[in-house]
């Protein structure tokens, strides 16, 4: 493969890669090709995996409830997931997800709109299965 790019932009980039810590310009472009494609992923509605993370006060035992109940809800969804006790008085809920891209919205949509919690945030990655090549993105185990 082979592309012409400005030579500043050329610069700027292997700069950003170093940065980075992209151990050749090979792999920095890589890395930015499947971000687009995963991107895309996300956008087209197929099967996607990924980590939806909320982070809230223990004291608060509703929360904990609220977030166990969602889970329930969506269990074709979602795959485990993992506590984390933080300090005191904080956890970690990291949910693993794998499925369709508007289920997975909907059921972070449901965990953000839980009261009381301190942070959420849904990781958007991707099975993994599309960046194969040759792999078809089939529904996994629904
Ligand atoms: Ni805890």
């Amino acid at each position: 493969m082979s592309i012409s790019v400005e030579e500043e932009l050329l610069e700027k980039f292997d700069a950003l890669s170093k940065k980075r810590g992209f151990p050749t310009r090979s792999e920095a472009i890589k890395h930015l090709m499947s971000s687009a494609l995963v991107e895309q992923e996300w956008e087209n509605g197929e099967i996607v995996a990924g980590v939806i993370t909320i982070v809230y006060d223990h004291h608060k035992v509703s929360i904990l409830r609220k977030i166990v109940d969602a889970q329930h809800r969506y269990g074709k969804i979602v795959i485990c997931s993992q506590h984390a006790h933080l300090d005191h008085d904080n956890c970690m809920e990291n949910i693993i997800v794998q499925g369709k891209v508007e289920c997975v919205r909907r059921l972070h949509k449901l965990l953000s709109s839980i009261k009381g919690i301190k942070h959420t945030v849904l990781s958007m990655s991707t099975t993994g299965r599309s960046l194969d090549g040759a792999a078809k993105i089939s529904e996994p185990r629904m």
